[in-house]
């Protein structure tokens, strides 16, 4: 049987992507240009910046892509783009480059939802048993995801405001720390202890819903309070408190969820999911109830576009395509 071979486009916010994937789960090659050095100068993603850069890049990192892999445009089964959600200016670089491409050499154009996206990272780990429960979480989303078969997502929770990566970067903002503070927070907590009890939004019994601005604020307040009375802030121990009370709450939610819908699998998405605290507690939560994991290594947790190849190849094998009107959807639901 001949093989799939997807390019897979990938646009929505500050990474130019473009990376070839055999039959959904082989990486044949996978490109990613940032722009994180760029927007640290203005402590987040400037969309107009961003827009502009993607266009410089978009064209080098395809043919890159596909020369690492040593494919032509003509070996190509189809060309899968993210065509939401995200920054509309953004989105538009991925989506016009992908469907010139598709148009010029005639090849089948899908669409892919970045979070199925993030979601299907973890195929390129492991196969898929259903049903199971994804963890997204993201600059942008948190979000509990159940899947009965490929393709297909329910709903199970998500943030009421702040997503668990915005959160993570306004704190560690407030602490003075560099843009994206994710990745700033997760190093400063670990020289330092969760001693300050900040609150756990755990919502009605039951909910898989999550809120963050809460406890941004009671950290907020706190780091106000400290300063007015002239007190050294001990930054290490506000970062590792603020990680213990997202974490603890994402694990608890995520393994209630795997629980009760008898999940055979728990799968770990977004650019959070790069966090050593929260790959530590998950690990150790899901091993105690039985619970078999998968974590993607943190290149394929943030934004790439194996994983947009990954999930278009199951939308590709459903005969779902695009057509030239293809557009981006900067608000596209799941
Ligand atoms: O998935 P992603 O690359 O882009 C979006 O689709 O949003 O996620 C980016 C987010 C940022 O908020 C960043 O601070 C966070 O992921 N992040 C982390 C870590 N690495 C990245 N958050 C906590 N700990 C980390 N190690
Ligand atoms: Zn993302």
């Amino acid at each position: 049987q001949e093989p799939v071979i997807i390019l897979g486009v990938e646009t929505s916010c500050d990474e130019t992507a473009a990376s070839v994937v055999r039959d959904g789960r082989e990486i044949l090659s996978n490109e990613v240009a940032s722009q994180m050095e760029i927007h640290k100068r203005f402590g987040g993603v400037v969309p107009e910046v961003a827009s502009r850069r993607h266009v410089e890049h978009i064209t080098i990192v395809i043919e890159e892509a596909l020369k690492k892999a040593n494919v032509s445009p003509d070996q190509l089964s189809a060309i899968a783009v993210t065509k939401g959600p995200g920054l509309v200016g953004a989105l538009l670089v991925g989506v016009s480059a992908a469907k010139a491409m598709a148009y010029a050499h005639q090849i089948p154009l899908v669409g892919v939802h970045h979070i199925a996206g993030h979601i299907y990272a973890n195929r390129l780990i492991t196969e898929f048993q259903f049903p199971n429960v994804t963890l997204v979480v993201s600059g942008g989303h948190t979000e509990l995801i159940l899947m009965k078969e490929h393709g297909e997502y329910h709903i199970l929770g998500e943030t009421r405001d702040d997503a668990a990566g915005e959160a993570y970067d306004k704190v560690a903002r407030a602490l003075g720390l560099p843009y994206p503070g994710g990745p700033q927070i997760d190093r400063l907590a670990k020289e330092g202890e969760a001693t300050i009890d900040f609150p756990r939004a755990w919502l009605e019994a039951g909910s898989y819903d999550f809120s963050f601005s809460g406890l941004k604020s009671a950290v907020l307040n706190y780091l106000n309070q400290a300063s007015q009375r002239g007190e050294v802030i001990p930054k290490p121990d506000v970062a590792a408190s603020f990680q213990e009370s997202v974490v603890e709450v994402l694990v608890t939610k995520t393994v209630h969820a795997a629980q009760a819908y008898g999940a055979k699998q728990v799968l770990l998405a977004g650019g959070v999911a790069c966090n050593s605290r929260l790959r530590e507690e998950m690990k150790q939560a899901c091993a105690e109830q039985g619970l078999p994991l998968v974590i993607p290594p943190a290149y394929l947790c943030t934004d790439n576009a194996a994983m947009i190849a990954a999930a278009g190849y199951i939308e590709y094998l459903k005969g779902n395509r695009e057509q030239m009107d293809l557009n981006a959807h900067p608000g596209l639901m799941l």
